[in-house]
């Protein structure tokens, strides 16, 4: 998207600079407002200030440093220096999983609290983080006895949808903007803040709280079962002798049901989806609704379930015992195009084939560096031909792209025994069948 234009821009706080708030400070400064972003974790303030990302995500970096450097952006640790800079203020901090498996609210809640007290004058609050229904207005009730008489402060919801590995763009040419207001006005001022996108064709949803905050839920819960649905589906197949990626590529063809989110093997992972469908699974349970929350539940075991399929699989093709067996894994990241390993399947498979013998040794692209920090007791290469040298088995856990394109032949002149398992349906098998490689893949015969 062209984000040039000639409008002058609001002042903008943005509160929490992980993942989502760090892109969308960036992306607010791209379309031209003046950006404070506030964190309370001094150490990635100070990365931010110097121009450094704290985490890998295409095309951030890049325009961290343009956006510093254009004076339109900068990081503090201070919630009042934020309070007092301008009338929008988003909160992107953490909802972690509770250990009850409902959201944590307290990043939140610490948040709005720090906030409210120095407020000056009348406010938009802005919630982009995923939440359980109901927390916008619980969040409105507890700034308005926290802030000064007068400060007006009027909490709205607005979900995001970025996706790690992709997130400048979906920041910059979202499908839609959602709006969760409690009244006409606070929608239109925060139209201001997205008034180029709006230009460009970005549909704006306006809706209650309620609505909002459920819309995110629902969307990720919805992809969420999609994908066990089609492992559940993989399951079927492994019982009787069908192949699952024949079943998708034939389900593809109705577009009532297309292919995205449809491709069988180790389930979902990372930040978002394995939490937010225990949340929803939670309020679900809280409000009564015990389908709804039996079906999540089983939508994340149906999930849980592909990462001990995978290792069922491995200590198969090993003959019954992983003890001693070099595996060579290709890709740790909870996805392509990220170096998070929250509740990473790839992550978590590794350590199950570790906790049964098997000598690990991983590559990522990215995602060394953060994978060393959970799981420093693996073995970490600098290469995919490193990583797989003298492998008896080699696993295919992330989908890179780098990995569909390396040639089985080099990975196979460097390995001890040919066998090879993708665990993302991402492999060209017939590639690595004719490079003389035993193929194995979940859910095919
Ligand atoms: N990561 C994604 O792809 C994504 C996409 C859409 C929505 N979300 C939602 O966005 C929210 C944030 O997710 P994330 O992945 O960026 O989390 P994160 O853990 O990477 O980032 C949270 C940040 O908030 C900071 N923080 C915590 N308490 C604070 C406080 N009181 N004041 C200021 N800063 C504080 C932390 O130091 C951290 O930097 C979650 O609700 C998540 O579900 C995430």
């Amino acid at each position: 998207m062209n984000t040039d234009d000639s409008r002058p821009g609001a002042r903008v706080t943005v509160t929490g600079i992980g993942y989502l708030g760090l892109t969308h400070a960036v992306c607010l400064a791209e379309m031209g407002h003046e950006v404070l972003a506030v964190d309370t974790d001094a150490g990635k303030v100070a990365q931010a200030l110097g121009g450094i990302a704290p985490f890998f995500e295409p095309g951030l970096e890049e325009l961290l440093r343009k956006q510093l450097d254009a004076g339109r952006l900068t990081f503090t640790t201070s919630h009042a220096e934020a309070a007092g800079f301008g009338d929008f203020h988003f909160l992107c901090v953490g909802t972690p999983q509770a250990p009850d498996g409902s959201a944590d609210l307290s990043q939140l809640y610490a948040a709005a609290d720090a906030l409210a007290p120095h407020l000056a004058g009348p406010c938009l609050i802005a919630g982009k983080s995923t939440v359980p229904v109901g927390t916008a207005r619980a969040l409105a009730t507890r700034i308005a006895e926290r802030a000064p008489a007068g400060a007006r402060a009027e909490v709205i919801w607005n979900p995001e949808f970025l996706r790690e590995g992709t997130a400048v763009r979906d920041s910059l040419s979202p499908d839609r903007i959602v709006l969760g207001a409690a009244s006409q006005q606070a929608a239109d001022r925060l139209k201001q803040v997205y008034a180029k996108l709006i230009r460009h064709g970005v549909p704006m949803l306006v809706m209650d709280l309620e609505t909002a905050e459920l819309v995110k839920m629902s969307a990720n819960a919805f992809l969420a079962t999609r994908l066990s649905f089609i492992n559940a589906l993989a399951e079927v197949c492994e019982a009787t002798g069908a192949d699952v990626t024949a079943l998708v590529g034939a389900l593809a063809y109705d577009e009532r049901i297309g292919r995205r989110f449809l491709t069988p093997g180790l389930g979902y992972g990372g930040g978002c989806l394995p939490k937010d469908v225990r949340a929803f699974g939670a309020v679900a349970a809280e409000l009564g609704l015990g389908s709804l929350a039996t079906l999540l539940d089983e939508v994340d075991t149906i999930n849980l379930r592909c990462r001990s399929r995978a290792v069922d699989l491995a200590r198969e093709v090993a003959g019954g015992s992983l003890a001693g067996w070099r595996v060579g894994i290709l890709g740790v990241a909870f996805k392509p195009g990220s170096d998070d390993v929250r509740n990473s399947a790839s992550l978590d498979v590794c350590g199950r084939l570790a906790a049964e013998g098997a000598v690990v040794t991983v590559h990522d692209p990215v995602a060394l560096p953060s994978a060393a920090l959970v799981r420093p007791d693996l073995r970490y290469a600098e290469s995919a031909l490193t990583a797989v040298t003298d492998a008896d088995l080699v696993l295919h856990l992330t989908d890179w792209e780098e990995y569909r394109l390396i040639d089985p032949r080099v990975l196979g002149a460097v390995v001890s025994q040919r066998h090879v398992i993708d665990a993302r349906s991402a492999l060209d098998e017939q590639r690595w069948r004719s490079a003389g490689w035993s193929f194995h893949a979940l859910g095919r015969p």
